[in-house]
């Protein structure tokens, strides 16, 4: 499918996106295997969610839709998994591969865990070495690195573990494989990453203890709790850069989480003297995460140099600041961000490929990229390369371009928001 984007002579509206991709896998998994019933609320209607259920389905797990969009009834299993029949597959969702992981490390049962081109070319030796420690019988391609992953789960030894990389996936991983192990997990983190399954399993009745890097979870039976889940701010994103870009909008996200270890993209904006065009509104909690409408208008924007500890935070809001880099003045450098090379495609070569067809200037580093903002971009054809969070960027690069842009594999934004370009179509004025 392609989609074509032009600029609208006036980009205006207000929409709420769908609900946090992070929290609603956790949401499931961690109901799924806890003692009881939960009401979850506004789980994300993207495949990778859809992909987490059918999995924890496919091991007995009854997840019934409730009314209204996005609710549903997780009865938990305790420790009541069944062996699935079939393999598991958690198509382009690298989430659901690496947590579903640690869940089955722990269980007494075979299974296998594939996905699809993408999935099982991402490095997947980051949890299987450290649940290997654990003492988990768990294998894959290419010397265990790759899916397929089978797995013959059972008892596991506790470990203290130095994460090599600042990944919520392996943390989260670690720490569902950690409930059932026969002492506490101590992770050594060496930048903080989003915190959704400490705050959720700490919900749940489990002890986790930090301390600034440091991470220490006791073994632990959960019990269901009903969450209430936020707004992605990962898909909001896409909406605020469009909103500060075009030079004529005005748009409203609804209820967008803003737990801190995702927020980046805020600090990001305004380090980029977004000012008081990005405001944040109606600031509230809901469901023990921080919560507010944030409205975007047009703006003016510098060139900022982005690295460290901001990167883990704002990891998949890259791609479309480097939109917003193309249209502010002067360069803006972005370093530490080599795990953008391993997401659902090489994001620093796909986005630097993509926006230099739109007219970017671009250079890629091994470690992310520089972007000199040349203040306007050109309709051209463009391609998502598999991934979602490339679609929905050049989409927006094309609210503010000149001409048409014309994206191919546009359906590759459902991974995430299925409803992304009907939403699009609403703010343009075109619906
Ligand atoms: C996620 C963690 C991040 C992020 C992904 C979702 C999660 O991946 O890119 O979209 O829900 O834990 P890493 O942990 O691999 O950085």
């Amino acid at each position: 499918m392609e989609e074509t984007v032009r600029s609208p002579e006036r980009l205006a509206g207000a929409l709420a996106v769908p609900g946090d991709k992070s929290v609603s896998h956790r949401s499931l998994i961690l109901n799924a295997m806890a003692n009881g019933s939960a009401t979850v609320t506004g789980i994300s209607d993207g495949a990778d969610v859809r992909s987490t259920a059918a999995c924890l389905r496919a091991m007995g797990v009854s997840i019934e839709p409730l009314d209204g969009p996005g609710n549903f009834l997780v009865s938990g299993l305790g420790p009541n998994l069944q062996e699935p029949a079939d393999m598991l597959d958690a198509g382009n969702s690298g989430t659901s591969m690496r947590l579903l992981s640690g869940l089955l490390a722990g269980q007494d049962f075979l299974s296998v865990l594939t996905g699809d081109g993408s999935l099982r070319t991402r490095p997947m030796g980051r949890i299987v070495q450290p649940l290997q420690q654990m003492g988990a019988s768990i294998m894959g391609r290419s010397g265990d690195t790759l899916a397929p992953l089978a797995i013959r789960g059972g008892s596991l030894r506790s470990i203290e573990y130095e994460m090599p990389v600042a990944s919520a996936q392996v943390k989260s991983c670690l720490m569902l494989a950690g409930l059932s192990a026969a002492g506490p997990t101590v992770l050594h983190q060496p930048a903080l990453s989003r915190d959704h399954t400490e705050r959720m399993m700490t919900a749940m009745g489990a002890r986790v203890e930090t301390d600034e890097l440091a991470l220490t979870l006791h073994p632990a039976e959960l019990q269901a709790v009903d969450v209430a889940v936020p707004g992605d701010i990962s898909s909001a994103a896409f909406w605020m850069v469009a909103g500060l870009i075009h030079p004529n909008a005005r748009v409203t996200i609804t209820g967008v989480g803003l737990n801190p270890s995702r927020a980046g993209i805020i600090d990001a904006l305004q380090m980029m003297g977004a000012g008081d065009s990005l405001l944040l509104e109606n600031e509230r909690v809901e469901g023990g995460e921080p919560v507010a409408d944030v409205v975007a208008t047009s703006a003016n924007l510098k060139g900022i140099e982005l690295g460290g500890e901001i990167i883990p935070i704002m990891i998949d809001e890259l791609p479309v600041l480097a939109v917003a880099a193309c249209f502010a003045e002067g360069e803006t450098i972005i370093r530490d961000a080599a795990e953008l090379r391993v997401k659902e495609s090489d994001r620093i070569a796909t986005t630097v490929s993509e926006l230099t067809r739109l007219g970017g200037k671009l250079e890629p580093r091994d470690d992310g990229m520089v972007i000199h903002g040349v203040g306007s971009l050109a309709g051209a054809d463009v391609e998502s390369h598999g991934d979602h969070r490339l679609a929905m960027s050049m989409a927006v690069a094309g609210l503010a371009a000149s001409g048409d842009t014309v994206i191919h594999s546009a359906e590759d934004a459902s991974v995430s928001y299925p409803a992304f370009w009907e939403h699009l179509a609403s703010l343009t004025g075109e619906q």
